[in-house]
């Protein structure tokens, strides 16, 4: 019986990726990161579609080549049509179309947020467990906080969604202010594994239903650090570690507290996270802990699959194929999309 074997290309930020999937197993996942934004201390939009350019055949071929196929064994390309930045789009866009038609093979269009909900189903051996249907999944990345309630592979709704700041700008801001490189996430993350989350206090929201915001936080914790400065000069030096435990333990405390309400009014009891933010120690503990004492099912991804990657891409590619869901060659790439 042959297999359905798909191409996955992910370039919708900084990030070129391929993966290959077969019959839903993952052969192959490469991802070149770009490193030329760091000086910047943010992602600039036309270096990282050049970057992109550079990147994607070594990528693809490399991804191709650790799969153990050849080019001709594929059935289809799916690709990252938005949301993300349109420069970085068109070049991954581009390509799976130029490919496809040089192998006359289908392509099909991915919404990187299904794309990250969808992540938790690559397998990689065959008898991973994936989520049943329907499920929550609390997607937080840098440009998204949102509460999703998974019916089906395409059947997704929002309950609740940032209205200001994602979760993982709230980190990258307030570890700016810090004095701490771009991405801050990450450098949080490593700093408050050696804190004192109870000894600041920063504001949380009151914001009614399921919606998230974050720039209050984000104000309080520079009018806190604002404030302490002005008194010692070296202030956030000497208190970096308890500065980001109690900072990451607030998102964490206003993520839960939607989340927990999102439980509540839906009686879902399976719990899915993505997006880089899932890569945080203390959100996946506390999501695990929430999950356990709640009896919940939780599905807390592979810190591999939490970033922007092309296996979610090739995934959530392959349920629309096996529907033969496929995109024209006229169809062009978004840079905003909801679920
Ligand atoms: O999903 P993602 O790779 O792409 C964008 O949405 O751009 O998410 C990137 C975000 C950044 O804000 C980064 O700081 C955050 O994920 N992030 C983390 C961690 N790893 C990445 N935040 C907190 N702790 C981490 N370990």
């Amino acid at each position: 019986m042959s297999q359905t074997i798909i191409l996955g290309i992910e370039s919708s930020c900084d990030d070129t990726s391929a993966a290959v999937i077969a019959d839903g197993l993952l052969l192959s996942n490469v991802i070149a990161s770009q490193s030329v934004h760091e000086e910047y201390g943010g992602v600039v939009p036309e270096l990282a579609s050049r970057a992109h350019q550079q990147n994607i055949v070594p990528v693809v071929d490399t991804a191709i080549k650790r799969a153990g196929i050849s080019k001709k064994d594929l059935s289809a390309i799916a690709f990252t049509r938005g949301p993300g930045l349109l420069g970085s789009l068109l070049v991954g866009t581009s390509f799976a179309k130029g490919m496809s038609l040089g192998l006359r093979v289908p392509i099909v269009d991915v919404n990187h947020l299904h794309g990250h909900v969808l992540s938790h189903f690559v397998r990689q051996q065959a008898d991973d467990e994936v989520p049943e249907f329907p499920f929550l999944c609390l997607l937080i990345s840098g440009g998204n906080s949102q509460i999703i309630l998974v019916r089906d592979f395409n059947d997704m709704e929002v309950l609740g969604q940032t209205i200001d700041d994602a979760a993982g700008e709230a980190f990258d801001k307030c570890a700016k202010v810090m004095g701490l490189p771009y991405p801050g996430g990450p450098h949080i993350d490593r700093l408050a594994a050696q804190g004192d989350a109870s000894r600041f206090k920063f504001a949380k929201p009151h914001i009614p239903g399921l919606d998230y915001s974050f720039s209050g936080l984000k104000t309080s914790f520079l009018y806190t650090l604002r404030d302490a400065v002005a008194a010692d000069p070296d202030f956030v030096k000497n208190n970096m570690p308890d500065l980001a435990a109690s900072l990451q333990r607030t998102i964490i405390d206003i993520l839960l507290d939607k989340l927990s309400k999102a439980v509540k009014q839906t009686g879902v009891k399976t719990v899915a996270i993505g997006g880089g933010v899932s890569a945080n120690s203390g959100v996946r503990a506390a999501v695990a802990d929430f999950c356990k004492r709640k009896n919940l099912k939780a599905f807390i991804p592979q810190r591999a699959f939490t970033t922007d990657n092309a296996a979610m891409v090739a995934i959530a590619g392959y349920y629309k194929y096996l529907k033969g869901d496929f995109c024209r060659y006229d169809e062009t790439p978004y840079a905003r999309v909801s679920i």
